[in-house]
């Protein structure tokens, strides 16, 4: 990796961190990285520290690092099974960890936590989603499918639909596409929309952005439309019916468009569009693998 992605990130908080050089070369690297096994990473240990539920995240990070020849400890449900139980504080966990693994990967439900980690961490650490707040390797990953599927992001209109107050992956992805030629169109209803001070920092930013609660509106040249799951740990409101991605709305779909989803879906797509071409959701989840092997390399080495 170029010495200034290495430099910049020891650790990985926020999309923020990365500018269009950093993005565009980590992306690169993973693009070489598909289907790869190799020793780059022996005799190095990543701890995967999880307070919250995950499938892709922490098996996606754990096969990164085993694929590239390290070892993987982990506390898959630390706020049942670690010591946070006797009311060990993050910190002090943290501060431990990071002398038995090099890197340390942590998800937690509170907005900030892996800053506050960070501060004390003795090792790089990797911020795999804290409460609402981001979800930075997700949004790589999604700009990495983007890339992948379509060719290119300049020129891209997205659109965002479900919960964008709640959902991480969502801020996350905005931030970081922001640092290319982007149209946003941000869907959702008054109680489920993106902060407002979300939304004037995308435009301070010179990105177009459309809010709107009806999809109908922004579809029609809709290059990537990404459906997000309401948080159903954080809020109570409802998914609108009106956005669900189905055989109907696909129908509105131009056929250039994909479909991405940082998964799990829950009523927001219909499985019965799984076998469209368009649909890219399994495909971006596969990415994860590739795009945190080389992200590994640029922390590790
Ligand atoms: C997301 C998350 O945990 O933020 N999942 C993921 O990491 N792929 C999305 C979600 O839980 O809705």
């Amino acid at each position: 990796m170029p010495a200034v992605v290495m430099q910049r990130l020891a650790h990985v908080l926020t999309a923020s961190q990365f500018d269009r050089e950093s993005t565009d070369a980590l992306l690169d690297r993973a693009s070489q990285l598909h289907g790869i096994r190799d020793d780059v990473l022996a005799g190095k240990i990543m701890a995967t520290l999880f307070y919250e539920p995950s499938t892709r995240t922490r098996l996606s990070f754990e096969a990164a690092m085993l694929r590239r020849g390290g070892g993987v400890i982990s506390a898959e449900d630390a706020s049942q099974t670690s010591s946070a139980v006797k009311g060990e504080t993050l910190e002090d966990t943290v501060r431990v960890v990071g002398t038995y693994a090099d890197l340390i990967v942590l998800r937690h439900p509170t907005v900030g936590a892996s800053q506050q980690a960070a501060a004390v961490s003795p090792v790089p650490l990797i911020n795999a989603g804290d409460g609402s707040g981001e979800h930075p390797t997700q949004a790589l990953l999604d700009i990495y499918t983007i890339r992948r599927e379509l060719g290119g992001l300049d020129g891209r209109h997205i659109v965002l639909c479900g919960d964008l107050r709640f959902s991480r992956t969502v801020h996350s992805l905005v931030t970081l596409a922001s640092l290319f030629d982007i149209r946003f169109s941000l869907v959702s209803t008054p109680e489920l929309t993106m902060p407002p001070e979300m939304v004037a920092s995308l435009r301070d930013t010179g990105a177009k952005v459309t809010e709107t609660a009806d999809i109908n509106d922004v579809i029609r040249d809709c290059d990537v439309l990404y459906p997000t799951r309401v948080q159903t740990e954080r809020t109570d409101v409802k998914y609108d019916a009106n956005f669900v991605v189905n055989k109907a709305l696909m129908q509105r779909l131009p056929d250039s468009a994909i479909v991405m989803s940082p998964l799990p879906r829950r009523e927001e797509i219909d499985t019965e569009i799984d076998d469209d071409p368009r649909v890219a959701y399994f495909r971006q989840a596969a990415n994860g693998v590739p795009v945190r092997m080389a992200l590994l390399e640029s922390l590790l080495t």
